[in-house]
C-alpha cells in the first residue's frame, strides 16, 4: 500500500482553523537559529514559534523577563530563513506590547518587516485585547496565550500549575474569549487542568494550542530544547523528551577533546598535501 503524501502546502492561519475544524491536530515547536527551523520544518512542524525561551535556553537566563526586542527580532529573521512550509511565529518581549496598542503595533511591525515572521504572540487576557484588535486590524496574525504566562512570573511567584481554583478557571475562559472576539487566530495555553483545556478548545472556533495543557487541545507546542533533551536544567512533568541531545554533545566533546589531547587528531588524511 503506497503511504499518504506529506502535505507540504505552506501553513497559513487559514489552514490552521481548517485543520481545528477538521480535527487536525497542529504540531507547533519552537525555534531559534536557521539551521534547526530548517529539520523542525522539514519534519513536517506546522508552527515554528520564535520564543521568548531563548532567553533560558540559548541566553543562560532564569526568566523570559529581560529578553529584548532586538534580540527577538535576530532570531527571529534566522528562524525565518530556514523556514519554508510552517507558519513562523514572533514572540513580542516583555515590555514591547504592555506600554500602549500604538507602540505595540509598530514592534509587531518590525516583527514582520524586519524579520520576516508571518504572525506575533502575546501574552495576557482581557487587558491585552484591545492591543491585539489594534495589531489584527493592520493585517498581522496574533496569537494569545494564556496560563501560565511566564512574563507574569514576578506577579505568579512560582511556575505552578494556573487556574486549578474555580474562579480563575472561569476568568481564563471569559479571557480566551475576548482574545478570539478581539480576533486572535490561536490561543496558548500554558500548564492549566487538562480538563479545563479541553472545555476551552470546544468553546472556541480558533485553535487551541496547549503546553502542560493535555491530550484535548488542538494541538501542542513544546520548547525543541526540552524535547530533545538539550536543555536540562529541570524537566516539568509535561515535557516529553525525544532525545538526549545533550549526553550526546557532551560526550561528542569529550571525545574530540581527547583525540587532540593525544595527537590523533589530525590525521594525515585529515590533512593537505
Ligand atoms: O517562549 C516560548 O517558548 C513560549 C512557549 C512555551 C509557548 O511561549
Amino acid at each position: 500500500m503506497s503511504q499518504p503524501k506529506p502535505d507540504t502546502r505552506k501553513v497559513t492561519t487559514h489552514r490552521l482553523q481548517e485543520m481545528k475544524q477538521s480535527g487536525q491536530k497542529i504540531a507547533a515547536l519552537t525555534a531559534y537559529d536557521a539551521t534547526m527551523a530548517e529539520l523542525l520544518d522539514e519534519a513536517g512542524v506546522d508552527l515554528l514559534l520564535v520564543g521568548d525561551s531563548v532567553a533560558m535556553v540559548m541566553q543562560g537566563l532564569d526568566t523570559t523577563v529581560t529578553v529584548s526586542m532586538e534580540t527577538m527580532l535576530y532570531h527571529a529573521t534566522l528562524v525565518r530563513r530556514g523556514v519554508q512550509r510552517a507558519l513562523v511565529v514572533g514572540d513580542l518581549p516583555f515590555m514591547s506590547y504592555q506600554v500602549n496598542p500604538d507602540e505595540a503595533l509598530r514592534n509587531a511591525g518590525r516583527m514582520v518587516k524586519e524579520a520576516g515572521v508571518e504572525a506575533v504572540k502575546l501574552e495576557g487576557g482581557g487587558g491585552v485585547a484591545k492591543t491585539l484588535r489594534r495589531i489584527v486590524d493592520v493585517g498581522i496574525p496574533v496569537m494569545g496565550h494564556l496560563g501560565l504566562t511566564p512574563q507574569s512570573i514576578h506577579k505568579f511567584g512560582t511556575y505552578q500549575v494556573r487556574a486549578r481554583d474555580p474562579e480563575e478557571a472561569e476568568t481564563l475562559r471569559k479571557d480566551a474569549e475576548r482574545l478570539e472576539k478581539a480576533g486572535a487566530f490561536a490561543i496558548v495555553l500554558e500548564k492549566v487542568p487538562h480538563a479545563l483545556a479541553a472545555q476551552v478548545a470546544r468553546e472556541r472556533d480558533v485553535p487551541i494550542i496547549g503546553i502542560g495543557a493535555g491530550p484535548e487541545c488542538d494541538g501542542q507546542i513544546l520548547v525543541s530544547h526540552d524535547m530533545l533533551g538539550l536543555y536540562t536544567r529541570f524537566k516539568p512533568r509535561f515535557v516529553r523528551r525525544y532525545g538526549n541531545i545533550a549526553a550526546h554533545m557532551s560526550e561528542a566533546f569529550g571525545r574530540y577533546v581527547e583525540d587532540v589531547r593525544g595527537g590523533s587528531f589530525p590525521s594525515i588524511k585529515e590533512s593537505y598535501e
